[in-house]
């Protein structure tokens, strides 16, 4: 499948060489730009190891959920051969979506508009008025199922895939980042599972912005949660970048994770005892498994995107896809992790206490959109977009390795998680994307940042 069809558009060349990360300046015009967008669902979107869903979404033969890769809808699906399939949602026929539902259990799918059918293997299976076909020069089934993704591959029970041949296997596209993905996947010998049900909403935000918090803003957290902290916690957002914090930014291949080392404090909000006696009744058990620094990230005050379009929080353990839908306009896919062996008044207490804080009415989810809405909106001021944005905090807090802890915190890592310098890796890896030709073009990772 080829995915590069167009040269950079001097239009974006443009934009981009007004963004100088090194020094910590962004062009407003990436999250407005038409032109950028469409190079950014051939080149990020099209190009990328995206997040389909968990394993535990598809328990049997013939379950199946639709979900985006870029604006290309895909119908996944566990095959007859226990496998797992994703094939562009489209009828090859006259290009009808072929599944209409978000998710359920089928023994194949059958178009609406003129009945052609496939199988869970996405192979052409019957036709409506057969005789017709079958008198056809040349028709051949064999050539004409739903047309799969290029490569598909699991991390610990989430399922990704890519569009590309010639992206590098997931393995390599995660890199080191799965030391850090292990602190929420792999802190219980039995694994993770999503709670059932998701949540699907719409802001008029460009996709970048929310990821981007996730990837590293937590800046913003004790100032737009304010009153959303003290609602569910009693009192304000410790000061994160307060002397004597032990807390980090870390980024690999442009995907990051920002935390502090305290347990516990994203769960803290979820105002749910049954969750914070979970995590502390398992801490050695934790630290047993992930040694002692990732044992006390499992909850902690911390966020995280997957580049480019994958973010979760530990310990409220939402997790999340900005499906873009234009430059102005996001729609946002929820669920909720949790461990599978945890007791189910666990699961229950971490869903609700996740609705209550990171829901289309969560008392989080509801400060943030506003501020991605406004700050996406005010790059079509002309006058506007010419002013650059600030990206430059904690520019030279790059911890040299001979200064971590022996073994651990692997990748790009940075002092403080009051910082920009996850951002500035997140887009660099979207620019040197945007640039390259091809996978061959891109460098291994983008965070050249020196210290
Ligand atoms: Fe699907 Fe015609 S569009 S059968
Ligand atoms: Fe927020």
């Amino acid at each position: 499948m080829s995915t590069t069809e167009s040269r950079v558009p001097d239009e974006v060349a443009a934009i981009l060489a007004r963004c100088d990360l090194d020094q910590g300046r962004l062009d407003r015009s990436v999250f407005r730009d038409r032109a950028v967008y469409e190079l950014e669902l051939e080149r990020v979107f099209a190009r990328c190891w995206l997040f389909l869903g968990h394993e535990s979404q598809l328990p049997r033969p013939g379950s199946f959920l639709t979900t985006w890769m870029g604006e290309d809808q895909v119908l996944v699906v566990r095959r007859r051969d226990g496998g797992i399939g994703a094939y562009l949602n489209s009828c090859p026929h006259r290009g009808n979506r072929v599944c209409t539902t978000e998710a359920g259990t089928a023994r194949g799918f059958v178009c609406n508009y003129h009945g052609w059918s496939f199988g869970l293997d996405g192979a052409l299976t019957g036709m409506h008025e057969a005789q017709a076909y079958a008198r056809t020069p040349d028709f051949d089934r064999a050539r004409l199922g739903l047309t799969p993704v290029a490569q598909l591959d699991t991390y610990k029970g989430l399922v990704f895939a890519t569009f590309d041949a010639a992206a590098p296997p997931l393995a390599e596209y995660l890199g080191a980042f799965t030391y850090y993905l292990d602190v929420i996947l792999d802190n219980d010998p039995d694994g993770t599972e999503f709670v059932g049900g998701s949540i699907r909403s719409v802001l008029s935000c460009n996709w970048k912005i929310a990821a981007e918090n996730f990837a590293g803003d937590a800046l913003h957290a004790g100032w737009t949660h304010a009153s959303g902290a003290q609602a569910t916690l009693g009192r304000a957002v410790p000061d994160l970048s307060a002397e004597g914090t032990e807390s980090y930014q870390a980024n690999v291949n442009g995907h990051c994770w920002e935390f502090n080392l305290d347990a516990v404090g994203n769960a803290a909000t979820l105002h749910e005892p049954r969750v914070l006696e979970y995590l502390r009744a398992n801490r050695e058990r934790f630290r047993d498994r992930l040694g002692d620094v990732r044992s006390r990230m499992v909850g902690s005050i911390s966020s995280v995107n997957v580049f480019p379009n994958f973010s979760f929080l530990p310990g409220q353990n939402t997790f999340r896809t900005w499906v873009p839908k234009g430059p102005d306009r996001t729609e946002l896919h929820t669920w909720v992790l949790v461990n599978r062996a945890a007791p189910q008044e666990v699961k229950d207490a971490w869903r609700k206490g996740a609705m209550m804080t990171f829901s289309p009415s969560g008392v989080f989810e509801m400060d943030d959109g506003e501020n991605w809405e406004l700050s996406t909106r005010s790059a079509a001021g002309f006058v506007t977009r010419q002013q650059p944005l600030h990206y430059a905090l904690g520019l030279g807090s790059r911890v040299p390795r001979d200064e971590l802890p022996p073994g651990e915190l692997p990748g790009n890592v940075f002092r403080g998680q009051v910082n920009d310098a996850n951002q500035r890796a997140m887009y660099r890896r979207w620019s040197q994307l945007l640039t390259a030709e091809s996978w061959a073009d891109v460098p291994p990772d983008p965070d050249g940042e020196q210290p």
